[in-house]
């Protein structure tokens, strides 16, 4: 679209209520697939290289999903057309081109519907362009009436004569206008109706009266008008967007066991040869190599992943993972995290912030903070890096080779060094140099007998022993 020489905006109306949803803040802001709605909508006008984005939302909530938009508020929900108003601010210094009028709350609009309605808009050289969509069931929508190739009106719902209400081809809420048009359009719409609001498709109707001309694109999608106002319809936008997801991974080449559970957000690339195992959920901007093995039970958000890793019944989130490692079953590794090839994570294992070098191993029960491990360290069962004193967070350095032996803390800031060992037990709070032994335990002493009368006891509560107590070496009668 680099050919076009004017301004193009985008306007995303996204001050809807959550009330219907039972949603505590905006509406926009239900998930599809893990997404953001209003995030659906933005990503898809910026998909179509429209320019610059403003969001019209209600609250202050929308602040991170419209993060490089700017924002404009609706402190009064009073309509489509009203909406628009609100962004005026926005519009007037940028009339000179076209503008883009999205639904925050219609998450399916697309590239090419976008791209598809802007050609004909400026083919036509219309002053409006409707985004219409055929579908089965057309109630609650506003009808699209045609004269020819030129759009004659939309009818509302309740405004229906019986013909008009039988139109399948209806307004999906989103419109290309030439921006000059409709500021002038909304300078004259009035809110003399039942309900009091502004309405958008009032501005059309304007323009229409106008004479200017007014075209509609029907999108080829028929889900681009979906929206939600109801719990159910959520789930249904969420059936949609995953099947369509998983249907997009098994044409590359991805396997799946079966889709009971398996939850795919629209952004996430999988490689040729992956295994998608059930109750495996990917979200945020997910990037898997080729031939992994993701479940079962396994959650990535936002995780670079190499090639050939089995991650089994493990969490994952903002993380970067090299190529053929080994995480599971019940791994947590939390934000920040860097694991390099060929490391090897077992069970209950949380990782937080911390880089782990290639190769190294760290097979049970062990918590790593804020560390920056070598590569073929081998972590007995149990270490613990103790990270946070109460006030502050520090790191740990783990060197290259190094042993951790089972059941070690290691107070930070402390670092040991290049294939060092801590023994077993050890709680380092010191520097340990390279190739030194850590041995930071109370020597053993064994005291002979002294268990005997703690066992007669405990005998005689019982009962009686179902055997002789002698082989435990006290001198029980
Ligand atoms: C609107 C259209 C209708 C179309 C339908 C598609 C009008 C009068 N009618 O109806 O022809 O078929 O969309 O879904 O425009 N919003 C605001 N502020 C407001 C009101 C709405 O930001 O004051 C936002 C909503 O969050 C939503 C969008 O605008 O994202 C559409 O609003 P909605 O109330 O769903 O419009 P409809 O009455 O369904
Ligand atoms: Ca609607």
């Amino acid at each position: 679209m680099g050919a076009y020489a004017s301004q193009l905006n985008c306007v995303i109306l996204a001050a809807g209520e959550g009330k219907r949803m039972h949603a505590s803040g905006s509406k926009v802001l239900c998930k599809v697939a893990g997404k953001e709605m209003l995030r659906w909508v933005i990503d898809a006008a910026r998909a179509s290289q429209v320019g610059e984005l403003c969001v019209v939302a209600s609250g202050k909530d929308v602040e991170s999903a419209a993060e490089g938009c700017e924002i404009c508020e609706q402190t009064k929900r009073l309509g489509t057309g009203h909406a628009v108003m609100c962004a005026r601010g926005f519009l007037e210094p940028r009339a000179q081109g076209d503008t883009l009028v999205l639904c925050g709350d219609a998450p399916f609009i697309d590239r090419d519907t976008i791209c598809g309605a802007l050609d004909l808009h400026r083919l036509q050289g219309n002053a409006v362009t409707v985004i219409s969509a055929e579908v089965e069931k057309p109630a609650g929508y506003g009808r699209i009436i045609r004269r020819g190739d030129s759009l004659a009106a939309i009818v509302e719902d309740r405004d229906c004569n019986d013909a008009e209400a039988e139109i399948q081809e209806i307004n999906s809420g989103a419109y290309w206008f030439k921006t000059r048009a409709l500021l002038e359009a909304l300078e004259s719409i009035k809110n003399n109706n039942a309900q009091g609001e502004y309405y958008l498709t009032d501005a059309v109707a304007i323009i229409i009266a106008k004479g200017l001309r007014a075209g509609c694109f029907r999108a080829e999608n028929e889900f681009v008008a979906l929206g939600a106002n109801r719990p159910s319809e959520l789930l249904r936008l969420n059936e949609i967007a995953n099947r369509s997801a998983i249907e997009r991974h098994l044409e590359n080449g991805v396997h799946f066991v079966c889709a009971d559970g398996v939850v795919i957000g629209p952004d996430v690339e999988l490689g040729a040869g992956c295994t998608v195992e059930p109750n495996t959920q990917l979200y945020g901007r997910c990037k898997i190599g080729e031939g992994c093995v993701l479940g079962p039970g396994t959650l990535l958000t936002d995780c670079e992943v190499g090639e050939g890793c089995l991650i089994n019944a493990s969490q994952c989130a903002q993380s970067k993972i090299g190529s053929r490692v080994r995480i599971g079953p019940y791994v947590n590794i939390r934000p920040g995290s860097l694991i390099a090839d060929e490391v090897k994570i077992g069970d209950f294992v949380e990782i937080k912030n911390s880089s782990i070098g290639r190769g190294s191993s760290i097979a049970h029960l062990t918590y790593i903070g804020d560390s920056d491990v070598g590569s073929f360290c081998n972590f007995g069962c149990g270490v613990v890096v103790v990270n946070y004193d109460g006030e502050e967070k520090r790191r740990t350095t783990v060197g290259d080779y190094a042993f951790i032996g089972c059941n070690t803390n290691l107070i930070a800031p402390v670092s040991v060094g290049d294939a060092a060992y801590t023994a077993a037990g050890t709680t380092v709070a010191q520097d340990v140099p390279a190739g030194a032994l850590a041995l930071g335990r109370v020597k053993q002493r064994n005291i002979e007998g002294w268990a005997a009368k703690k066992l007669q006891k405990y005998i005689e509560k019982k009962g009686g022993a179902p055997y002789a107590p002698q082989q435990f070496g006290g001198n029980l009668k």
